[in-house]
């Protein structure tokens, strides 16, 4: 993956949000400045998690912060502060589902309620190109399939009924980039 470029925040409607990300053929050494540039970007606009379309990237990475998230689900810290995620799937989801509000980087000022299914079980490759598997739930499980739908094109709004999202739409054609 060739990457020297300074990284953004794509906000949507950008076409690259609506569009199936490839899959990262090759962990190469830019990879780590890519997961850089994005936990600084995650950081600045307090987000918990950030997919690579959303930094303009079609690519099927991920960043999590799992130091966060941890917190929030009143878990004990885990070993990294990030989960780098790449080329993700879900093995598993429950039939069972929750409901919570979301919001999202690309989608300012937008918080709607979302159900979900309240626990998966994902298998992904880490920085290392190591297979890793992993069983998620509470706030964890919800931004991972969050994040995943990124990678398949979707935005959280696509949940809610056809009124909510003509609204957050024409709210966000009149937002400019902030930062
Ligand atoms: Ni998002």
């Amino acid at each position: 993956m060739e990457n020297k470029k300074k990284l953004t925040l794509v906000i949507d409607p950008d076409p690259i949000l609506h569009q199936i990300a490839n899959p990262v053929k090759n962990i190469t050494p830019e990879l780590d400045d890519i997961f850089n540039q994005m936990a600084d970007i995650m950081g600045r606009f307090d987000g918990i998690g950030l997919a690579g379309p959303q930094v303009g990237l079609s690519q099927r990475i991920v960043i999590i912060d799992a130091g966060t998230i941890a917190t929030e689900d009143k878990l004990p810290p885990p070993p990294e502060k990030y989960m780098k995620i790449i080329n993700p799937e879900i093995i598993e989801m429950s039939k069972e589902t929750c409901v919570r509000e979301e919001g999202c980087l690309s989608l300012p000022t937008i918080y709607y309620n979302v159900e979900r299914p309240c626990s998966i079980r994902i298998k992904y490759l880490n920085e290392k190109g190591e297979e890793i598997h992993l069983d998620a739930t509470g706030l964890l499980a919800r931004c991972i399939e969050h994040e995943i739908d990124h990678l398949n094109g979707k935005v959280f709004i696509d949940y809610v009924s056809p009124f909510k999202k003509r609204l957050a739409m024409s709210k966000l054609k009149k937002m400019k980039p902030t930062k």
